[in-house]
C-alpha cells in the first residue's frame, strides 16, 4: 500500500524571480513566503517493477503530454540522485486552482518529493532541495507557517528554512477572478525577465534588501510593515516583468487593486499577486469581515496558515 503525502501551496511576500541557474534551479534572489491552509495537493507515488514508464493521474484523470512530462523529468532526476529502478503510478489530488497564479507547482512538487521518497526517510532539508528541483517555490511548501528559501550558491545550499511557525492573526484572502490557465508560465515569464528587463538588476538588489526587512517585520508582528512591503515587492516583480512587454494583470485585477487601495485608507489590508490575474489580501483575523463584504461580489478563500508536507 502506497502513502499519501499532502502539502500546502504557498503564497510569497518576497517574490522568487529570476534563476541564476537554470537547470539547477538555483534563485537570482532570496524569497519568503506564507503556506497556506486551504490549498493543497495529495500525492501517492506507487513504484511497480512491472512498469514500463511513469504513469500519472491528475484528480483520476490520465494526464499526457507537456505536463506528464515535466513529473516524468522529475521523477528520472529522483531516481538518478536516489538510484532507484521502477517507474511509477502517480496519482495527484489538486485542491487548488492549477496554474491561476495560486501556486499549484508548489503544493505538487513538494507533495511528490515527499512521496516519491517516503522510504528513504529524507529529512526537511533534503526534501526542500529536492522540491526545489520540480518547482522553485515547492522548496519551501516543505515547512508550515513563515518560510525562506535563502538563495544559496549550489544545488547543496539552495534550500528553505522555516523561521516562524505561528503567527494565529495573519490570513490570506485570495481572490479567485480567473481560474483558467495563465496565458504564460511562471518559468517562461521569469526566463524572458531575467534576460531581457532593464529593471531585472534592479529588482534583485532590492529584494535582498526586502527580505532582511520581512523578516524583522514578521518577528516584530506587524501587519502594517509586513503587508505594505508584500504589496511593493509584488509590484516591483510585476514592473520588472512589464519591461519586457508582458503582464498577468485583468480588468478585475485591477479593480480589485484600485479597492484594496481605497480600503487601505481604513484598516490593514494589503495585495500580492503571483503569475496569474488572481490577487491574494494579506490581513490580520479581525478585518476579515471587513474585508469579505467589500469583495462579496468576488469569490474569496479565506486562509489561515497551513502545515508542512505531511503523510496522511
Ligand atoms: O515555482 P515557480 O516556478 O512556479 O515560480 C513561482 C513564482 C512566483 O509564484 C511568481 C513567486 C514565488 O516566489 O512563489
Amino acid at each position: 500500500m502506497s502513502r499519501t503525502v499532502r502539502a500546502h501551496t504557498n503564497i510569497a511576500l518576497i517574490k522568487y524571480w529570476g534563476k541564476e541557474d537554470d537547470n539547477l534551479r538555483i534563485p537570482s534572489n532570496p524569497s519568503l513566503s506564507m503556506t497556506l491552509k486551504e490549498f493543497y495537493t495529495d500525492t501517492s507515488v506507487t513504484y511497480d517493477a512491472s512498469l514500463e514508464e511513469d504513469i500519472f493521474y491528475l484528480d483520476d484523470i490520465l494526464v499526457e503530454g507537456k505536463e506528464k512530462n515535466r513529473v516524468v523529468a522529475f521523477m528520472d532526476f529522483i531516481r538518478s540522485r536516489y538510484q532507484l529502478k521502477e517507474y511509477a503510478v502517480i496519482r495527484s489530488y489538486n485542491h487548488v486552482p492549477k496554474a491561476a497564479g495560486l501556486a499549484s507547482s508548489a503544493s505538487a512538487f513538494a507533495a511528490l518529493a515527499k512521496a516519491a521518497t517516503l522510504d528513504l526517510g529524507l529529512d526537511d532539508k533534503e526534501l526542500s532541495r529536492l522540491a526545489r528541483q520540480g518547482s522553485g517555490s515547492a522548496s519551501r511548501s516543505i515547512y508550515p507557517g513563515f518560510v525562506k528559501w535563502q538563495k544559496g550558491s549550489s544545488d547543496i545550499d539552495s534550500y528553505a528554512i522555516p523561521i516562524e511557525k505561528k503567527w494565529d492573526d495573519v490570513i490570506m484572502i485570495a481572490c479567485l477572478i480567473n481560474k483558467e490557465t495563465k496565458n504564460f508560465s511562471s518559468t517562461l515569464a521569469m526566463e524572458k525577465t531575467a534576460k531581457e528587463s532593464v529593471y531585472f538588476d534592479a529588482w534583485v538588489k532590492q529584494s535582498f534588501k526586502d527580505i532582511d526587512l520581512m523578516e524583522e517585520y514578521i518577528k516584530q508582528r506587524d501587519i502594517k510593515k509586513v503587508g505594505q512591503l508584500a504589496q511593493e515587492n509584488a509590484l516591483r516583480m510585476h514592473a520588472s516583468l512589464l519591461a519586457v512587454n508582458m503582464w498577468y494583470f485583468e480588468p478585475e485585477t485591477i479593480m480589485i487593486l484600485n479597492r484594496v487601495r481605497e480600503l487601505q485608507k481604513e484598516i490593514p489590508v494589503y495585495f500580492t499577486m503571483d503569475a496569474g490575474p488572481n490577487v491574494k489580501l494579506i490581513t490580520s483575523k479581525a478585518y476579515k469581515d471587513v474585508v469579505l463584504e467589500a469583495f462579496s461580489d468576488v469569490e474569496t478563500v479565506v486562509s489561515e496558515q497551513g502545515p508542512g508536507a505531511y503523510v496522511l
